[in-house]
């Protein structure tokens, strides 16, 4: 079936947090706990899709499931020096994970933000997610440490890695000869 990304529109939103919802209320990667409607996230969903540092982008099936993904690069924290750090997110519909729909997603969500004035870009995962952190590797983030037990969900408690990288990673080094 071909796979079509593109960027994020408001009409979007509903299929977005139908995919999200199955996680809030499925599984620990997001620490959400109760299912999100499109009235609470009208101002979410503009904020990422006028441009600048942050960014929706949606993956669609035409023929299949509709929308079947999506990524953002979001607020890392609120205060003002933290403004060029972004956290990078990436949501598969459940089912479709594994073949290569967040690769998609990530490729076009960190070209779209190359112009912008960010420095850093923070993931973060709980753990154990090894899709999640395969990929993130793939796009050359790089650990910087773990939190441990920081969310209680499903009456226990659950560690996040904190993954980072430059937006522009540097060219790999040739070695000289
Ligand atoms: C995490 C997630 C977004 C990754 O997207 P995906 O479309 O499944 O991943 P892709 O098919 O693009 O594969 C990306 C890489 O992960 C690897 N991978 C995919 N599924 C894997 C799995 N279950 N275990 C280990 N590696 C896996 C792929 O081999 C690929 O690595 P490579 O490029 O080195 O070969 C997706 O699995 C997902 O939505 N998971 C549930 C929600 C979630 O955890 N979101 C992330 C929150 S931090």
């Amino acid at each position: 079936m071909r796979i079509e990304v593109r960027p994020g529109r408001v009409r979007d939103l509903p299929a977005i947090l139908e995919i999200y919802n199955h996680y809030v209320e499925r599984s620990p990667a997001t620490f959400e706990v109760s299912p999100v409607h499109p009235s609470d996230r009208t101002g979410w969903v503009q904020e990422h899709t006028a441009g600048g540092r942050y960014r929706l982008w949606v993956a669609v099936e035409r023929e299949g499931e509709g929308l079947v993904g999506w990524a953002t690069t979001s607020p890392f924290r609120p205060r003002a020096a933290y403004a060029t750090t972004v956290e990078s997110s990436v949501y598969c519909r459940a089912g479709r994970e594994g073949q290569g729909i967040g690769f998609r997603l990530y490729s076009a969500l960190l070209a779209s933000v190359q112009d912008e004035d960010i420095e850093r870009v923070v993931a973060a995962i709980t753990l154990p997610n090894p899709a999640s952190v395969r990929l993130h590797r793939r796009f050359g983030f790089r650990r910087a440490g773990t939190l441990h037990r920081v969310g209680r969900k499903f009456d226990r408690f659950w560690d996040v890695a904190y993954y980072e990288r430059p937006l522009r990673p540097p060219e790999p080094q040739v070695p000289a000869a």
